[in-house]
């Protein structure tokens, strides 16, 4: 009984990762956070990359910050600075969703979680106590395989990874599973839920088609189906362009665009995953 009692409380967490840069972690993490939160479900955001993309991605000036997820590490590492990740988290423009912005200073908490004891569950019990209140908390993770990846990893319940059509990317891959396996090992921390979006997806030219040769697109799609069972494809769009210079989410800007409807359509299929976030009544803060 408790513990059914504890899953319907709890927020399922996704975080958006690859070791590789540029391949649309931002982009899917705010999209597809927009997207349930137009479907009523109550939605954090948690910037947890020091360019803070995701930050100015939903409309907010990391410059003008008062506090920053950042301080609540800060507070978690039981340094004298720092406040509660209650104070860090902001609303939005957009209703439903709220953000734990972030700012260049993210970058020096690395060295700060180093020296914490155990180091790699700092942002889980940043999470914890305000898991209640959410239906949905995404994280953005950064480019790298630092500390700050590592604790989202060692957070998540769902794991996305945004993919761009390059031979690169699939060698990234390998990196980031080797990540996965040392984690694993580590900590016991288990990797059931794992989604792959393949974005700029470019369907192939006319004579491609006429030859019956696959696109780049459709080969690596091919290959990563051969790795993963669940590959989401997300078409080339300069929507996803055009709303980012406003700072406007897609699923806000531009929900009914190709590459709007395709992140829609992985929405769907993670509320109809949603474990304990089916249901959208959480605690009032
Ligand atoms: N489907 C798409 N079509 C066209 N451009 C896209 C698409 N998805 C993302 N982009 C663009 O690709 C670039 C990288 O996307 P994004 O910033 O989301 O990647 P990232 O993995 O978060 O990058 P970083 O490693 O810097 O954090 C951005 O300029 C974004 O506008
Ligand atoms: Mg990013």
């Amino acid at each position: 009984m408790g513990e059914i009692k504890d899953a319907l409380k709890k927020a399922e967490l996704i975080a958006f990762a690859n070791h590789k840069g540029g391949t649309g972690k931002t982009t899917s993490c705010i999209s597809i956070a927009g997207f349930l939160a137009k479907e009523g479900y109550k939605v954090l955001v948690v910037d947890f990359d020091p360019q803070a993309n995701a930050t100015s991605g939903l409309g907010i000036d990391a410059m003008t910050l008062k506090h920053s997820i950042y301080d609540a590490i800060l507070n978690k590492c039981n340094s004298s600075r720092g406040v509660p990740v209650i104070d860090v988290i902001l609303e939005t423009d957009f209703e439903n969703m709220h953000l734990a912005p972030s700012e260049s200073d993210l970058s020096a908490a690395e060295v700060i979680m180093q020296n914490t004891k155990n180091s790699t569950d700092i942002l889980a019990n940043i999470l914890r106590n305000i898991r209640p209140f959410y239906n949905y908390i995404l994280i953005d993770l950064p480019t790298s395989s630092g500390l700050l990846t590592i604790n989202g990893l060692c957070a998540l319940d769902h794991l996305v990874v945004p993919v761009d059509p390059s031979i690169y990317s699939l060698e990234s891959l390998d990196n980031l599973k080797m990540t996965l396996t040392d984690i694993r090992k580590m900590t016991g921390h288990v990797f059931n839920k794992i989604t792959v979006i393949l974005i700029r997806f470019n369907k192939p030219k006319m004579f491609s088609k006429l030859s019956g040769r696959l696109s780049p697109s459709q080969e690596i799609e091919a290959r990563l189906k051969e790795r993963f069972q669940t590959v989401f494809t997300i078409p080339e769009s300069i929507e996803i362009y055009k709303s980012q210079k406003e700072g406007i989410p897609l699923s806000h800007y531009a929900p009914d665009s190709d590459a709007g409807k395709a992140y829609k359509r992985i929405t769907n299929k993670i509320i109809k995953e949603g474990g304990g976030s089916k249901r959208k009544e959480v605690e009032r803060m």
